[in-house]
């Protein structure tokens, strides 16, 4: 089952129109995804005219199962009373739960949670304690759905939210960019064996192995909004048939490779020590 992420349009001064359809033309022509999910700041301050344009420009992707979360940006001005409005079907401010099933491969089910993290008119990101017992109860939900029909069939477990699970390089302050409760949003993910979080936010693709789980983080895919990796990019996500993922960074017009290897060339102890 193949997932692209998109994140981080910012639709409005820094948005790069011809990035934007070149990215389409990839996902709708070659790459063809099960599902697209656009990980918010859709909009680069909360304004009506950028959510227009955000509906119009996202109606060009050709995909059955689109999900859409806003970010911090999109909370701007008042811009969580626009959200919804312009994107009904989004989730926003608690857990929205989408499954997939793979009728090809036994059945193959993949659940997907999104959580809101966006505060209207902040920058910083928050799970909340009543949402991250939300979570945790879809999340137990599952396994134990299946553990009752003593389905032996592995489900595989996404968690999706806009702001950072945990820190990564050139972001800045944690407090700021992650959201505030790290450790319990954490301890949910890990407890109830989630195989992959995915975020946006800050624009650093990136990519932590966490035991079994790996946390992947999205570029910016078509703003001037870079940090770290110069390009526009969006990530890939493959989950094979073995239940064994393949997560690769696609340079928008250009190569496809392992968002490990992003991490893996990083050498910022070489910048000015000598
Ligand atoms: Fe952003
Ligand atoms: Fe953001």
């Amino acid at each position: 089952m193949r997932f692209v992420q998109l994140s981080d349009l910012h639709i409005g001064g820094l948005f790069k129109q011809d990035a934007f359809d070149i990215m389409v033309n990839e996902i709708n022509d070659e790459l063809k995804p099960d599902v697209i999910i656009i990980s918010g700041d859709l909009t680069d301050d909360g304004l009506i005219f950028q959510f227009e344009q955000a509906r119009s420009e996202i109606k060009k992707l050709k995909c059955n199962n689109l999900i859409i979360f806003p970010g911090n940006h999109d909370y701007r001005h008042t811009g969580y009373l626009l959200f919804k409005k312009f994107f009904p079907i989004a989730g926003s401010d608690g857990p929205k739960v989408y499954e997939y099933k793979n009728e090809d491969n036994n059945y193959q089910t993949v659940v997907l949670t999104t959580i809101g993290t966006a505060i209207p008119d902040r920058d910083e990101g928050e799970v909340g304690h009543r949402q991250n017992l939300l979570l945790n109860n879809i999340l137990k939900k599952y396994d134990n759905n299946y553990q009752h029909n003593n389905d032996n069939r592995q489900i595989y477990k996404i968690v999706a939210m806009h702001h950072h699970l945990i820190a990564i390089p050139d972001t800045g302050y944690t407090n700021v960019v992650g959201i505030s409760d790290a450790g319990d949003v954490l301890r949910t993910c890990l407890k109830n064996n989630v195989d992959l979080v995915i975020c946006g936010h800050k624009h650093r693709p990136w990519l932590w192995n966490l035991g079994t789980m790996k946390i992947a983080y999205a570029g910016t895919a078509c703003s001037w909004r870079y940090r770290g990796v110069f390009e526009d990019t969006y990530n890939i996500i493959d989950i094979r048939e073995d239940n064994k993922i393949d997560i690769d960074i696609k340079i928008v017009g250009g190569n496809r490779i392992p968002l490990s290897q992003v991490v893996n060339t990083y050498e910022p102890e070489d910048r000015n020590m000598e």
